[in-house]
C-alpha cells in the first residue's frame, strides 16, 4: 500500500450515544482517540433530542484531545473525515450561529401523526418511489417539517437546515461550507435516489423551502478546510458518509453480495447493490452506499438496500439502567449461558416502533411467555435472541430482493463483542458470521475514506484487505431449535404492532 511518507488522518464518529475521535496513521492503524458521551434529553415519552450545541463543543474536545494524546501537531493532519449519525436533524441562525431548537433525533417518534397524514393521503408510494424510503418518523423531512411549524414567525432567509454532519462541517469551516454527502441527504427523504438532488415535488409536498437545505456532494471530495481558528491550521475535510454507509466502506463491502451489520444503539444491516437501485418487495430501504467523482462530470453512485432495526444494544441498556436485570452489558452473555434455552420468553424490541420490515411507528415493547419458572436469565436470553431474529428476517428480506443468496455476514458494533449473540446469530442464519479484529468499523472508513479522497492512500482494496478476523461463528448444534422458535418469535411481534 503506497502513503504519503507522513501524516495522520482524524476521524470524527458522532454517534446517537457519544462523539469520538481517532487518529490514524499511514499504516492504516489508530494512534489514539478520545471519547464523549451524549447527553439524551427525553421531553416526552417517544420524544428523543439532542443540544447541538454539546455536539459541536464535544466535536472540539474530542478533536483537540485525541491530537494531544498521539502527540502530534494539528499541521501533521493530512485530512478529515466525518461519519454522523444519520436523519437526525436540525435548524440554525447563520448570522447568529445558534440551532432554533434541539436537534430531533432519529428514533424520535413525534412526528407518526405527520407521517399517518401522509400515508393517507396516498403519497407513501410516490415517495418510496422517489425516495427508495418508507414513510416513518425516522427520517429527516418529517422533522424538518415539524422543526418549522414550531419555529413558525422566524425569517427563514437566515434560517440553515441540515443533519448532524452539515451542522458539524458549517461549524468546522467557520460558517462557510453548507453541505452534505450523498449517503446522509438519502435519508431525509427529500432526495431523489435516482438524480441524486433534492426533489421538488417532495419539496413542495412537505413544504420545505430549498434554499435552507444544504448542497449535497459526493462523499469522497472536497468540502472546505477547518476555520484557523480552531487548530492554527487549515486541514481539508475530504469525506463524509452516514455512520452505517461508513461502516459498509470499512468492512471493504463495496459490491453486490456484500453486506454487514452493525449491532449499536439500533442494528443496521446493509448490502451493496452495486450502481443499481435494487427495490425491495420487502419493505427495506434503497438508499445510497457512497459516492465519488469518477472525471469532473460524472459520479460513481453505489447503492444499498438497508434494514434499519430501531433497537438492539438499546435493549441491552434499559437491562442494565432501566430495570437493572444486569450490572454490564457482558453479563448477558454469562446469563444466556446459564440456561439451556429461553424457557418459553419471547421479546419484542419495540422501543420506538419497528422498523424493518414491519415499520409500525406504534408498535412497543414486549415480553411473552412468561410463566412463574421464568429466571432473569431467560429474560436476558429472550433479548439477545430477539436481536438474532429481526437481523434474519432482514436478511431473509435481503436474499429475496437480490438473484443469489447472501453467503456471510459481516459484523461490527458493541453488541458483537458477545458470543452468545453472534453464535445464535449465525445459527438462525445458516450461514457463518464474520467478527473482524478491529471493531471500530464506522470510524475506520471515515478514515479510510478521508485518506483515500486525498491521496494519502491509493488503494482501498490494499487498506480493506489489511483487516483480520478475529472469529468466524459458524452455524452450530444450536441451529434447529433456534430456527423452530423463529415461528413463535415472529407471533409475539405480530401482537405487539399497533399497540398505541
Ligand atoms: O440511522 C441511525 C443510525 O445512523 C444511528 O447509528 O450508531 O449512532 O446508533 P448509531
Amino acid at each position: 500500500m503506497q502513503t504519503s511518507s507522513s501524516g495522520y488522518i482524524l476521524a470524527l464518529d458522532l454517534g446517537t450515544t457519544g462523539n469520538r475521535a481517532f487518529i490514524f496513521n499511514n499504516a492504516g492503524k489508530i494512534v489514539a482517540q478520545a471519547y464523549k458521551e451524549l447527553t439524551q434529553h427525553y421531553p416526552q415519552p417517544g420524544w428523543l433530542e439532542h443540544d447541538a450545541e454539546e455536539i459541536w463543543q464535544d466535536t472540539c474536545w474530542v478533536m483537540k484531545t485525541a491530537i494531544a494524546n498521539a502527540q502530534i501537531s494539528p499541521s501533521e493532519i493530512a485530512a478529515i473525515g466525518l461519519t454522523v449519525q444519520r436523519e437526525t436533524c436540525l435548524l440554525w441562525d447563520k448570522t447568529t450561529g445558534k440551532p432554533l431548537h434541539k436537534a430531533i433525533v432519529w428514533q424520535d417518534r413525534r412526528t407518526a401523526p405527520l407521517c399517518h397524514q401522509l400515508q393517507e393521503k396516498g403519497y407513501a408510494q410516490e415517495i418510496y418511489s422517489r425516495t427508495g424510503l418508507v414513510v416513518d418518523a425516522y427520517f429527516s423531512a418529517n422533522k424538518l417539517r415539524w422543526l418549522l411549524d414550531y419555529t413558525t414567525g422566524v425569517d427563514l432567509k437566515n434560517v440553515l437546515a441540515g443533519t448532524i454532519d452539515t451542522w458539524i462541517l458549517w461549524k468546522l469551516t467557520g460558517g462557510k461550507v453548507h453541505a452534505t454527502d450523498h449517503s446522509n441527504a438519502s435519508r431525509t427523504m427529500l432526495m431523489n435516489l435516482k438524480t441524486c438532488e433534492w426533489d421538488e415535488q417532495l419539496l413542495e409536498i412537505l413544504q420545505i423551502p430549498a434554499h435552507i437545505l444544504p448542497q449535497i456532494q459526493p462523499s469522497l471530495g472536497k468540502f472546505g478546510v477547518t476555520d484557523t481558528s480552531l487548530l492554527d491550521v487549515a486541514i481539508p475535510i475530504t469525506a463524509i458518509l452516514g455512520d452505517q454507509q461508513a461502516a459498509l466502506f470499512g468492512h471493504g463491502c463495496d459490491r453486490p453480495g456484500l453486506m454487514k451489520c452493525t449491532y449499536g444503539t439500533g442494528s443496521f444491516l446493509v448490502a451493496h447493490t452495486g450502481s443499481n437501485i435494487v427495490r425491495s418487495q420487502h419493505q427495506l430501504i434503497s438508499t445510497i452506499a457512497w459516492t465519488q467523482n469518477s472525471s469532473q462530470e460524472n459520479i460513481n453512485i453505489g447503492y444499498a438496500l438497508e434494514g434499519s432495526m430501531f433497537t438492539s444494544g438499546a435493549c441491552i441498556q434499559w437491562l442494565r439502567d432501566g430495570i437493572k436485570l444486569i450490572k454490564t452489558a457482558a453479563e448477558t452473555e454469562t446469563m444466556a449461558n446459564q440456561v439451556a434455552d429461553n424457557g418459553g420468553v419471547y421479546f419484542v424490541p419495540a422501543f420506538s416502533g419497528l422498523g424493518a420490515p414491519y415499520w409500525d411507528m406504534n408498535a412497543r415493547g414486549a415480553f411473552f411467555g412468561i410463566t412463574a419458572s421464568v429466571q432473569p436469565q431467560h429474560l436476558v436470553r429472550a433479548v439477545l435472541e430477539a436481536i438474532a431474529y429481526q437481523v434474519l428476517e432482514v436478511v431473509q428480506a435481503i436474499n429475496a430482493s437480490c438473484s443469489n443468496p447472501m453467503q456471510r455476514l459481516i459484523v461490527d458494533g458493541g453488541a458483537c463483542e458477545n458470543n452468545f449473540l453472534m453464535q445464535f446469530q449465525a445459527d438462525v442464519l445458516g450461514i457463518p458470521v464474520e467478527r473482524p479484529t478491529m471493531r471500530d468499523t464506522t470510524v475506520q472508513g471515515a478514515a479510510f475514506a478521508a485518506g483515500l479522497a486525498v491521496g494519502f492512500w491509493d488503494s482501498y482494496t490494499a487498506l480493506v484487505n489489511q483487516r483480520q478476523i478475529d472469529r468466524i461463528f459458524e452455524p452450530g448444534e444450536g441451529s434447529q431449535n433456534a430456527t423452530a422458535n423463529f415461528a413463535t418469535w415472529q407471533k409475539a411481534v405480530k401482537r405487539s404492532l399497533d399497540w398505541v
